[in-house]
């Protein structure tokens, strides 16, 4: 008999936004508002510091852990931003992105035969990492009333069994743009303690906080988040958070980003770092802290940017019978609920072939998700407007 791939890779079900997404690749002049990307290319002082970072020799193996001088960087970072007090040689270590982040963390938290909980509508790489684990994700919906998601306190109760050993939330979240209020925190984190389970935060999001916009902009200093869980619990407590530098600063393609926890599981996903990926690339490493640095008043304009994209498409969808779509606080994304659509892939199939307007499927986001669309509206403005006006008039001709 020959040998079968293992259960634990076949139980990863495919992504269903890149299902539409390579029949949207086999087309010419798609307007692409599937992935969760910007199409702004990342800042050129950032590029040049990665330039002179592999002119200085940044072109070796660092730390599995990452580059002490990256992790005392963002250590002073959480200071300024949230007030938080971290060591940077043992709560945080630096990994090639936040999936990856989110592949260790998730590692060092499952046995094979335990389950996670995840809060959905969410991004589909949280539950696939347990499959691969062997562990098995439970989905628990995000309810929406009077026009504002929230958790299911009693929903996540009701998921709880002896094998439960995490949650996973996100928060901005992908694809709903909900975002966590500090009491929500307060009673995630009461809920982990009380259930003795690992609290693992996906804050990938968190500069992208229309809110914020309201605070200052103060030079030099970081400014404009949504509320860190790190600010809520001790450095004790069974938290991890998940973050990146892919988002805040357009570097999708650096592969870049980090975790900061409870010590003992820092240790160990560092150690399981070398068997991974050993290390980020160095002279990403070194770029980054320049990104950190230098990239307030960037990322200031890019938000306001996509909040400028945020309310034109608002705009847009409020005048079509039959959309539903709540008014996002953080992230780049708007989830609508398109009445009569009971499945999305195939009306976001019909939607592409006919408008060429590409949209990833609600289903795609488990739990919650079906019924929806998700629009990614980092693009460019006439691309967006362009978009929006295909799809007015799909929906409208309905
Ligand atoms: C919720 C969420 N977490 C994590 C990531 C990972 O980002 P990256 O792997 O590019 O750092 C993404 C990317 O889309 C995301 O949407």
């Amino acid at each position: 008999m020959p040998p079968t791939v293992s259960s634990s890779a076949l139980a990863v079900p495919y992504s269903r936004i890149r299902e539409l997404a390579e029949i949207a690749m086999g087309m010419d002049g798609v307007y692409k508002l599937y992935f969760g990307e910007s199409n702004v290319p990342t800042p050129e002082f950032i590029k040049r510091a990665a330039q002179k970072a592999m002119a200085d020799g940044f072109t070796y193996y660092t730390e599995n852990a990452g580059l002490p001088s990256l992790r005392k960087a963002l250590a002073r970072y959480y200071a300024e931003l949230h007030g938080v007090e971290l060591d940077p040689s043992a709560e945080i270590a630096i990994t090639a992105s936040g999936v990856q982040a989110l592949s260790v963390a998730i590692r060092c938290m499952l046995n094979p035969g335990d389950e996670g909980i995840v809060l959905t509508p969410a991004w589909p790489n949280g539950a696939a990492i347990m499959h691969m684990s062997n562990a098995t994700p439970r989905e628990v919906p995000h309810v929406l009333a009077s026009g504002k998601y929230s958790i299911d306190f009693e929903a996540l109760e009701r998921a709880v069994t002896p094998r439960t050993r995490m949650l996973l939330y996100t928060s901005p979240s992908n694809p709903l743009g909900w975002v966590a209020t500090e009491q929500d925190q307060e009673k995630l984190l009461e809920f982990a303690r009380r259930h003795g389970l690992w609290l693992m935060a996906d804050e990938v999001y968190e500069r992208l906080y229309y809110p914020g916009l309201s605070e200052p902009l103060k030079k030099g200093v970081p400014t404009c988040s949504s509320p860190s869980i790190l600010r809520k619990c001790s450095r004790e407590d069974a938290v991890v958070v998940i973050q990146s530098f892919s988002k805040a600063y357009c570097m999708t393609g650096w592969r870049l980003g980090w975790l900061v926890g409870r010590k003992d599981l820092v240790a160990r996903a560092s150690q399981l770092n070398e068997f991974m990926v050993s290390c980020a690339a160095g002279f990403a490493q070194r770029a980054a802290e320049t990104a950190l640095l230098w990239g307030e008043q960037i990322l200031r304009e890019m938000v306001c940017r996509l909040r400028e994209n945020r309310d034109f498409c608002l705009g847009v969808l409020g005048k079509i019978r039959g959309v539903t779509v709540p008014v996002p606080d953080g992230a780049f994304y708007l989830f609508a609920r398109i009445d009569g659509v009971d499945d999305s892939f195939e009306f976001s199939k019909r939607l592409l072939m006919e408008t060429k307007v590409g949209l990833a499927p609600g289903v795609a986001f488990g739990a919650g998700g079906e019924g929806h669309v998700r629009i990614c509206y980092a693009s460019d403005r006439p691309v967006l407007e362009e978009a929006m006006a295909r799809v007015k008039n799909f929906l409208e001709a309905r």
